[in-house]
Formats: C-alpha cells, sequence, structure tokens
C-alpha cells in the first residue's frame, strides 16, 4: 500500500489548550512574522561584516549582539508554532520570499549608512510584532502574545542601542 503524504496544512493533534481554528490562524500569524525575523538576522549579519569607519569596532560588535538576540527570537517564534501544531516555515527561500521587511542595502559600508539601516529594519519589525501581539489579544492567545511582547521589548532595547548613534537634539 503507497504512503500518503502528510497534509501540512492542518494542524497536528496536541493537548495543547488554545482551541484548535484559532491554533491554525496564530501559526500562519507567526509564521510571517518567523519570515520577517529570519530575513533581520541576516541583516544584522551583513552590518557586522560590512561595517567600516567612525566606531567601527563598536558597531561591528553590538551588530553581533542584536543578530544573537535575533537568533533567540527566531528560535522562539519557530518553536511557539510547533508547540500550537502548525509547521515552522523557517528556510531562508521562504523567508526571503515572505518577509516584509525592506531589502537590506548590499552596497554599503559607511558606519552611520549601517546604523540608519539597522535602526529601519529593527523599527519596521517592532511595529509588525507590536501589531502581532493585539492580534494575538483577539485570538484569546495569551502565550503567543506573552511570547511576542518579550521579542517586542527586546527589538526596542536594540533599536535604542542602535538609534542612539543618531539622536540629538
Ligand atoms: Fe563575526
Amino acid at each position: 500500500m503507497p504512503l500518503t503524504a502528510p497534509d501540512l496544512s492542518k494542524p497536528f493533534a496536541t493537548r495543547n489548550s488554545l482551541a484548535a481554528p484559532a491554533r491554525e490562524q496564530v501559526a500562519m500569524l507567526l509564521n510571517r512574522r518567523l519570515a520577517d525575523a529570519i530575513d533581520l538576522q541576516s541583516q544584522c549579519k551583513q552590518a557586522h561584516w560590512n561595517v567600516k569607519g567612525s566606531q567601527f569596532i563598536a558597531l561591528h560588535h553590538l551588530f553581533d549582539d542584536v543578530h544573537a538576540s535575533v537568533t533567540e527570537y527566531v528560535d522562539l517564534i519557530a518553536e511557539r508554532i510547533v508547540q500550537l501544531g502548525g509547521v515552522a516555515e523557517g528556510t531562508i527561500r521562504v523567508a526571503a520570499e515572505r518577509s516584509e521587511l525592506d531589502e537590506y542595502p548590499i552596497e554599503m559600508w559607511a558606519s552611520m549608512d549601517h546604523v540608519r539601516s539597522l535602526a529601519a529594519a529593527l523599527g519596521a519589525f517592532g511595529s509588525r510584532i507590536s501589531f502581532a501581539i493585539q492580534e494575538l489579544d483577539e485570538l484569546e492567545d495569551a502565550g503567543s502574545a506573552d511570547l511576542c511582547t518579550e521579542v517586542s521589548r527586546g527589538v526596542d532595547k536594540w533599536l535604542w542601542f542602535v538609534e542612539a548613534h543618531l539622536q540629538s537634539r
């Protein structure tokens, strides 16, 4: 008898307390934010590798610290999707297709240009995660809303660290 492939569009059975229809919607929503987070992860490394000019060593380290935190956010989001019976769609190719962040400039080296670009990416990701918190509240998924709140707080901190290089009065 031929084996039939599992239907990955349907959630896996789980004893998770969230109702099945909500789990499906949450998994879809989190997969969109997962794509953004994976994109952001690579943008941090792009900045870390290529930055040159004033404050080089501080920014080189800072961008790697941001990358390490974003890597944790990727893992948190992906594993939450799986806990809800979904499939974490976390390949680079899916992320590249689905990410809502702007393309990171490749031909760029000046330190403040990287600061501006990474601040823009962190800001864009932060807004999307904030909006996800509202959507998750509406879906009555307190666990995922709390996870996104944690991510949002972290992104706000890193945005401050990066953006402070540009702020003045
Ligand atoms: Fe490195």
